[in-house]
């Protein structure tokens, strides 16, 4: 499927409420993420003013969540870009395949939190923008 930043969404987990404090729990078998997650990490101690991705992944699909804090993810197709605030903790967004994607606006604290389909592979990586564009033709 060639993906476009309109097949990205935002998906809404479930949240156990509890005045001790909440929990949200995310399971392969629910199949609340459209794709079974691999690899799990999450980004923090992130400086101000700092900003993060300015790749894309030729197959990996990912679902991130502002575990804590908030965040702004933007999302390009080589057409269309799209800009998405993160800031609640029960709140993913879906990331298909095939998206160049930067995330900036981090609060101070913020967690960044990601679902992924696979382990880490450098080779899935397009990091060169003018890349990206000719992979984007190709499709
Ligand atoms: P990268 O995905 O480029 O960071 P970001 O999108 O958050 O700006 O990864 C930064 C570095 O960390 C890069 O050298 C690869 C390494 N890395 C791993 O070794 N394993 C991982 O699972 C991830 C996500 C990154």
């Amino acid at each position: 499927m060639i993906s476009s930043v309109y097949d990205s969404t935002i998906i809404e987990l479930p949240k156990i409420h509890n005045i001790a404090g909440n929990i949200t729990a995310i399971d392969n078998a629910d199949k609340m993420v459209p794709f079974d997650v691999s690899r799990i990490y999450y980004l923090y101690d992130i400086p101000g003013g700092e900003s993060r991705g300015a790749h894309a992944h030729k197959e990996l699909q990912q679902l991130i969540i502002a575990a804590s804090g908030s965040f702004d993810i933007t999302l390009d197709d080589g057409k269309t870009k799209r800009t998405f605030n993160l800031s609640r903790p029960y709140l993913g967004l879906y990331m298909p395949s095939g998206l160049w994607r930067e995330l900036d606006n981090f609060s101070s604290g913020a967690i960044c939190l990601v679902l992924a389909s696979h382990c880490y592979s450098e080779q899935d990586y397009i990091r060169d923008y003018g890349d990206f564009k000719v992979f984007r033709e190709k499709l």
